[in-house]
Formats: C-alpha cells, structure tokens, sequence
C-alpha cells in the first residue's frame, strides 16, 4: 500500500501528523511519501502542484491530505494560488467523487448550534461532483467589455458527467437507507436542468431507491429545517461545495467532517473538510479528528480494509465518550485537548 502524504498548509501538517500516527499503530505495511501541495511547493517550487508532487500522487493507490491555503498566498495570480493545487490534483487523479459524510456523534449534540432534537441521530452523505461544473468551465477570466472589466465563469455539466455521479449516490444509498435527493437549480439554470433530466431517466436502474429532486436555495433551507429527511444528497461541484459546509455544522463543528474523493477504480485522495485556518495554525489546538477519519475512509474505500476503517472510527467515538475536545467542540464539563493530546488518545483507544 502505497500512500502519498500531502500535509500542506496551516494546520495541515499538525492534523496530518496525527492521522499519520494512526494509520502506522495499525501495522498495515503500508508506505508512505511526503509531498508538498498549496503554498508551501509555491513557495519552493513556485508552483502548487509541482511535477514531483504529481508523480508521486500519480503512483500512489491513495493520497492522504491535511489542507491548504493561507493569507500570505491570497494575492498571488491565480495559477500561484494554494487552491490551484488542489483542484488541480483532483482534475489530475480524475477524482470526480466526492463523499461528505456529515455524521453527529451522540456526544456532540450540543456543540450544533442546532437544536439537539433537529439534529441528533443525524447521518447524511453528501455526494458532490468534483472535477466539473463552473470549477473547471470554459470560458473563464476577467476581460474587458465595452470599456469596463467582466468578470466570466462557465456552468458545464456533460450527460456522462452527470450519469457517473449520479451512479456513486445511487450505490451509496443501496447500502444507506436507500434515499436519494438530487439538488439542482433547475427553474433557472439550463446545465442543471439537464442534471435533473439524466438523473431522473436512471431512477428505472434503481428501483429500490427513491430519488427525489429539490432546488438547491430549499436544500439550504431544509438542512437546518429538517436535516434527517436526508439519506444521501447529490450534487455539482459549486452547491455542493455551498452545502457540504452548511451540512459540517449541523454536526457541531467542521472540524469533524471528512472527505473522500474517488476516481473510477479505488483510487483516492482523503482529506478533512475544513481549511487549513491559519489563525489557529502553529498553535497545536486544531481538531485532527476529520484528518483522523479521512484516513478511516482511505483503508475502507481504496483498500477495502472494513474491519481497520471501523477500528478507526470506534476509537473516535471512545475518546469522544471519554471527553476529550479540542478547543472548537469544547464545553464545559469537558476535557479540553490540544491535537497531539486528541491523537494521543486516539491511539490509546485503538
Ligand atoms: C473544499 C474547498 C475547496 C473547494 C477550495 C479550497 C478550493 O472549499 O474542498 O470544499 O472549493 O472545493
Ligand atoms: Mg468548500
């Protein structure tokens, strides 16, 4: 098992360090490569996808992510942005597949601003499309029209696009409960008409999923509404970008959420949810958790290993059953933990 290790920037490295820890107590022969993505390789090697980064994800079987971006970047041209690099390995490795699961663990239920009664119980997976979509469409830029700038993006979905994707969230919810909710903005946008249109002529395939479709502003609103309507959600890349935020709260913080993104074998890149938050960084105070449970996600999608990817998320459940937070799920009563500590018991529980 080949892994390729990109820490990145921020807290990147301090949450990775820790996931890295638990994949190596588990003694699973598995190799691991550092690379650099974000600012950091611009700021080495003046690129944030470097060519040696790309051969090194290119020849691993699953990529292991902490986050990047940072201030200090966030004036570069755009080809020199941190966010370039990310996007530009999801297109590379072709990892259309997005999977957010947006999980609350019983013993959050209070850090949710939600009420306890909305959200408790709550497990939802949001499959959002990842290597499509207004992200990747052309024509792109800012130019100059009749004397003054416009800005131009591009919303493209192809029918194939569209098929793949819906096909993921159709076998993920054979295995959940069975649910389907295609979110689209169908009343105004034509590309997502055609989205509504193909997902709605595969329903016939899965006759043992009900598939329904809602506008993607009443998804906004039916997630803090009534969040357990929902089994699995699925959607382009921009609104699932959008939700998949507003789902990570529902759970008390985005610190826990994590993220698979697949390709059309088993391949993988798994990183947490949230952003590299540099005014936290350096601090040694972030949640490794979602960094954590990426990892989970990586032996159960890429390598198969059910019983260690479980393993993995019991040993979370423990540790958060025994009271361990980090400053972003903390309240009183509670034990506050920096990310070495959170790891630590991360390890005693496994
Ligand atoms: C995410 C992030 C990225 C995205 C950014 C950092 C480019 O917000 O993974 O959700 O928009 O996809
Ligand atoms: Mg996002």
């Amino acid at each position: 098992m080949k892994i390729c290790v990109l820490p990145g920037d921020g807290i990147g490295p301090e949450i990775t360090a820790q996931a890295v820890r638990v994949l190596q107590a588990l003694d699973l022969r598995m190799e691991m490569e550092e690379a650099l993505l974000g600012g950091c390789a611009v700021d080495v090697a003046s690129d944030p996808y470097p060519e040696a980064t790309r051969k090194i994800a290119q020849e691993a079987d699953a990529v292991l992510l902490g986050a990047v971006g940072g201030p200090q970047w966030d004036n570069n041209p755009r080809e020199l942005r941190p966010e370039r690099g990310l996007l530009g390995i999801r297109k590379h490795l072709g990892l259309f597949a997005n999977l957010r699961p947006a999980i609350l663990y019983p013993e959050l239920a209070n850090a949710s601003t939600l009420k306890p009664e909305v959200v408790a119980g709550l497990d939802i997976l949001i499959v959002r499309e990842l290597t499509g979509d207004i992200y990747f469409g052309q024509p792109r830029g800012i130019e100059v029209r009749n004397g003054e700038k416009v800005g131009i993006n591009t919303m493209i979905y192809s029918e194939s696009e569209i098929r793949r994707i819906a096909k993921v969230a159709f076998e993920a919810a054979r295995r959940r409960n069975r649910k389907v909710c295609s979110v689209d903005k169908m009343n105004v946008l034509e590309c997502t008409q055609l989205w509504r249109d193909v997902v709605t002529s595969m329903a016939p395939e899965y006759p043992d999923v009900e598939l329904s479709h809602m506008l993607v502003d009443n998804a906004a609103m039916q997630l803090v509404r009534n969040p357990k309507q929902f089994d699995v959600m699925v959607t382009g890349n921009m609104f699932g970008d959008i939700l998949s935020d507003e789902a990570s709260m529902l759970t008390g913080s985005i610190g826990m959420l994590p993220s698979a993104s697949l390709d059309a074998g088993n391949k993988g890149l798994y990183e947490p949810c949230h952003g590299s938050a540099p005014d936290i960084a350096g601090k040694g105070i972030a949640n490794p958790l979602a960094t954590i449970l990426s990892a989970a996600m990586m032996l159960r999608y890429t390598f198969g290993m059910e019983d260690a990817a479980s393993r993995i998320e019991s040993a979370v459940k423990t540790v958060l059953a025994q009271g361990y937070r980090t400053a972003d799920i903390y309240e009183s009563g509670t034990r506050k933990v920096g990310t070495r500590e959170m790891g630590d018991a991360v390890l005693a529980a496994l």
